[in-house]
């Protein structure tokens, strides 16, 4: 067998939450690894020959739904984006991405978090401007709106909240994702908020100054999100809120 095709170990962590019957448990599948092979093909492979019951998340396979977040050899990645030849002893083991609710195996209900999440932090723009579409848009600075696409990369795969000691001992927290999302609609001068209005809510332990600034989301963010940055720009935002 050729180095381009050695033979890899993928252990997964099976547990269906839904059958009290069965504990969880790691379970072996032993692969042919293939050039420029990712976990979701090596998934997939898996899926199709050996295990039709193996359950896992993907739409998108590019980096971009951010759908595919689990946990490899340790640290939380986007499976699609991840090579297997990324780990040269040829054994990797998977697991579910804690901090969120857990459907099956590999998959875990993201979605239902960034929702709630969303409305808890008021994900949207707040102003007493009347719409009008029949009016032209006011104009924004380009830096400003520069700032703000930037934030709006996030793809809410949740990386930032499997890597976070907060979120694991505080269930409540809103994480880095959400505290990205105030920081963005807070440049936004669309947004009439003031910084009191973010204070109600982000200004506890659950939100800005939970925060132990220990960077695992920002290490593990796949879309490079100035995290921290922005963290700490908030802190000094609501630390000035009498
Ligand atoms: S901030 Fe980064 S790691 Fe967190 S959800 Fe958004 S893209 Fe993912
Ligand atoms: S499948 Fe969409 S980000 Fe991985």
């Amino acid at each position: 067998m050729s180095q381009a095709n050695r033979e890899i170990t993928i252990s997964i962590l099976k547990y269906d939450p839904q059958d009290k019957t069965v504990e969880p448990r790691f379970v072996d599948y032993k692969l042919e690894e293939t050039p420029g092979m990712t976990l979701f093909i090596a998934l997939n492979s898996i899926r199709s020959n050996q295990d039709a019951d193996l359950s896992y998340d993907f739409v998108c396979r590019a980096g971009i739904c951010g759908s595919c977040g689990m946990v490899v050899n340790g640290k939380p990645v986007l499976a699609c984006r991840t090579l297997t030849s990324t780990y040269p002893e040829g054994v990797i083991t998977l697991l579910p991405m804690p901090a969120f609710e857990l459907i099956k195996d590999l998959s875990v209900n993201t979605g239902k978090w960034m929702d709630e999440m969303s409305k808890r932090v008021e994900s949207w723009i707040v102003t007493n401007e009347e719409t009008d579409i029949s009016k032209v848009e006011a104009k924004v600075e380009p830096k400003v709106a520069e700032e703000v696409f930037e934030l709006d990369r996030c793809i809410e795969c949740g990386l930032c909240l499997a890597s976070c000691a907060t979120k694991l001992m505080r269930p409540n927290f809103v994480g880095a994702v959400g505290l990205n999302r105030v920081a963005r609609f807070q440049m936004d001068p669309h947004d009439q908020r003031t910084d009191e209005d973010f204070y109600e809510l982000i200004g506890d332990d659950d939100g800005v100054f939970g925060c132990m600034s220990l960077l695992g989301c920002e290490d593990h963010c796949p879309k490079n999100l100035p995290l921290q940055n922005k963290i700490a720009y908030m802190r000094r935002k609501m630390v000035s809120v009498k």
